[in-house]
């Protein structure tokens, strides 16, 4: 990989001496989805795909971007004197949004960059690219100019350049997952403190299977603010007589019996996934840690059906790849992972199984759908690093 991307470094910039070449890796969230806004916890681990960066100093203030995933985009020029967001800079607004925020945090940029990028996260699938980028560059920025900046505050720097500079209001889990990812370890993250153990993913004769639906629905942004939004309200409306500060502190107990102060019935639904999601996460947590795999898998597919039903979250497309991925026996539990509206579902399935659950999982897309997911066996891999 490296080879290609500094071939790629020479024949765009012309030289090749000088460059340093750095990896972040994308994410698959096993359970706790559109928990992590709401202070509760999630489970995600990094995967051993990401982007990769190639990067050299330059002796004057010029920006220079090049995307081997968009090749025909050219390279995007720039300067580190102007890190303003603009709709032209496309994609570079993502490693340019870093370095604004570096800046906003008094972490001056004190020179110009070359830079080229290649990612191998399946585009729009959903497996955290733009968060990979964002922590890429905020690696690569800590490298090159010596920030004293550790892997949680990357993270974070990630997530604020996303909110405050892409306008996309995510949470902190795609970020930390890539900063923070620990090979064959799934994160278990309270996202309210940010406190953090690792849990090994111990799969014996089992494999966790990625499904790309490798559709994504438009306006998934505002959807995914909306129901933000929502939970916020329904947060304050509960707060009216409880003395909670997230919907991460409630038991399912609890937001039953106070569930009626949420005025309106469609935000109760949106508050009651986020209660049962993160105590689901909880115990799927512990599941993991005593081995009960059989346990982990049902709470994945209650997941699934929350985020269908109550959060509103999934598609039609989507559905099918977990319905059908139900009926094969080996399949211990498969659901839709990260935003949603899209992308990907996670499955853990038995060796012996992988291959009936992809040809009946394509074979009903195919007939329903006339398109053809993919699937990815994934690995769980280490965070960012130079190369
Ligand atoms: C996206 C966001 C995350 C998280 C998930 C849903 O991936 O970037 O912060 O909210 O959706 O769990």
């Amino acid at each position: 990989m490296k080879d290609r991307i500094r071939e790629c470094f020479k024949e765009k910039y012309g030289y090749d001496e000088g460059v340093s070449f750095y990896f972040a890796p994308g994410r698959v969230n096993l359970i706790g989805e559109h928990t992590d806004y709401n202070g509760g916890h999630v489970f995600p681990c990094a995967l051993s795909i990401g982007t990769y960066a190639a990067a050299a100093k330059r002796d004057d203030d010029r920006l220079r971007f090049f995307s081997m995933n968009f090749a025909d985009r050219g390279i995007f020029e720039s300067s580190v004197k102007d890190l303003s967001y603009s709709e032209e800079a496309g994609w570079t607004n993502y490693p340019r949004g870093v370095m604004w925020a570096f800046e906003g945090r008094g972490l001056k940029i004190p020179c110009g960059l070359d830079i080229v990028i290649y990612g191998n996260i399946p585009n729009g699938s959903g497996l955290s690219s733009s968060a990979s980028l964002e922590v890429l560059t905020g690696f690569m920025l800590r490298d090159l100019f010596g920030f004293d900046v550790d892997n949680k505050e990357l993270a974070l720097i990630g997530q604020y350049s996303e909110n405050k500079y892409n306008g996309m209001n995510c949470g902190i889990m795609d970020q930390f997952a890539s900063a923070m990812g620990k090979k064959d370890n799934a994160i278990f993250l309270d996202t309210a403190t940010l406190e953090y153990e690792y849990a090994p993913v111990v799969l014996d004769g089992m494999k966790i299977v990625v499904t790309n639906s490798k559709v994504k629905h438009s306006l998934v942004d505002s959807a995914y603010n909306e129901r933000r939004s929502s939970c916020e309200k329904a947060l304050s409306e509960l707060q009216s007589v409880l003395p909670i500060k997230t919907l991460g502190d409630l038991s399912e107990e609890e937001f039953e019996k106070n569930k009626d102060l949420i005025k309106d019935k469609d935000r109760q639904k949106k508050a009651k996934h986020a209660v049962y999601e993160n105590q689901r996460t909880i115990k799927a947590y512990n599941a993991l840690k005593s081995g009960d795999i059989v346990l982990f898998g049902k709470l994945m597919n209650e997941s699934h059906v929350s985020l269908r039903d109550d959060y509103d979250v999934s598609c039609k497309e989507i559905d099918v790849l977990v319905s059908e991925a139900w009926k094969v026996e080996g399949v211990m539990g498969s659901r839709i992972t990260g935003g949603g509206f899209g992308g990907c579902t996670v499955s853990i399935v038995k060796d012996g199984a992988v291959e009936e659950f992809k040809a009946r999982l394509a074979k009903a897309y195919k007939e329903q759908f006339d398109m053809e997911p993919e699937f990815y066996v994934v690995s769980v891999g280490d965070g960012p690093g130079k190369l």
